[in-house]
């Protein structure tokens, strides 16, 4: 029954996103997504509902973007889950998003599994509840041998954190006599961050009309392009995404240099 509502709700079965999952598939295709999705807790008090409603209407739409991610042919998608600023929050919304990746992967992991996912996770991981390492770790187990799309999670992560425990390993490693000060370049930080083996960022959304990064990737989004749409996480879908994707298209990446035609 299930595996009826899955293949029926397919996207490959729906003509006009299989139309315009085409033209996009013909063009540039980002190679790593990220995507900061907000606007939760908007969407469930525009219908009068607790906030974690909306969190977990938010976790269908994680689904379907996976999808249609993968449909797409992106590489990484990074979805930025929990910062570790949202230790803030009231317990019981804490408690419910902590939940939230056990509910997710025990629904849709044999579904990540089938399509090739591997699953990935940044972040400080060891604070984590128990329960949320465990369903986590499996997940990342579970698909560690899959070769398709990375859906990296970005749990109890923040660019800061990050950033200091980059500097740390440096300076150890400058202490202990196994850098030289001129070792520290561009790729020495990059390898030392928890992106290490991803690629850089192509692509900058968030959803629900916010415009900051709220302590997510400094250092990676340098050069990615930026894209903040009004819409709240719960009502992204497939089209949203291919219209994203198709906006990336259209933009001229030019990394500081000159286009071949000389114009800036
Ligand atoms: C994003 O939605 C989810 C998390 C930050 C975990 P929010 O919960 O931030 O939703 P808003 O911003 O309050 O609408
Ligand atoms: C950023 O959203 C964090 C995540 C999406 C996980 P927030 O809703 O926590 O960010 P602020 O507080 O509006 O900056
Ligand atoms: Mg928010």
């Amino acid at each position: 029954m299930l595996g009826k509502l899955i293949r029926k709700k397919n996207v490959e079965t729906e003509p006009l996103i299989s139309v315009e999952l085409e033209s996009v598939k013909s063009k540039h295709i980002p190679a790593h997504v990220a995507i900061i999705m907000d606007g939760n807790g908007r969407w469930a008090k525009k219908r009068n509902l607790p906030r974690i409603a909306g969190h977990h209407e938010g976790m269908k739409t994680v689904r379907k973007i996976t999808r249609v991610a993968n449909d797409i042919g992106i590489k990484v998608l990074t979805l930025y889950a929990f910062s570790t600023e949202n230790w803030k929050r009231p317990k019981l919304e804490i408690d419910f998003l902590m939940k939230l990746p056990g509910e997710f992967l025990s629904t849709y992991l044999p579904e990540l599994i089938e399509q090739n996912v591997r699953v990935e996770m940044i972040g400080n991981f060891d604070v984590l509840p128990e329960h949320t390492k465990n369903a986590i770790q499996r997940a990342i187990d579970e698909t560690a041998e899959n070769d398709g799309m990375t859906l990296n999670f970005a749990m109890n992560y923040g660019s800061r954190l990050e950033l200091i425990q980059c500097m740390q390993e440096i300076a150890k490693l400058a202490t202990e006599g196994k850098i030289e000060l001129e070792d520290i370049d561009e790729t020495l930080i990059g390898n030392n961050l928890m992106t290490a083996h991803l690629p850089e960022p192509d692509l900058l959304i968030r959803t629900s009309g916010e415009v900051r990064l709220s302590n997510f990737m400094l250092w990676q989004l340098a050069y990615a392009e930026f894209s903040f749409t009004d819409v709240l996480w719960p009502d992204f879908d497939e089209l949203c995404m291919i219209n994203e994707i198709k906006e990336f298209q259209s933009r001229n990446r030019r990394f500081g240099s000159v286009n071949e035609e000389g114009d800036a």
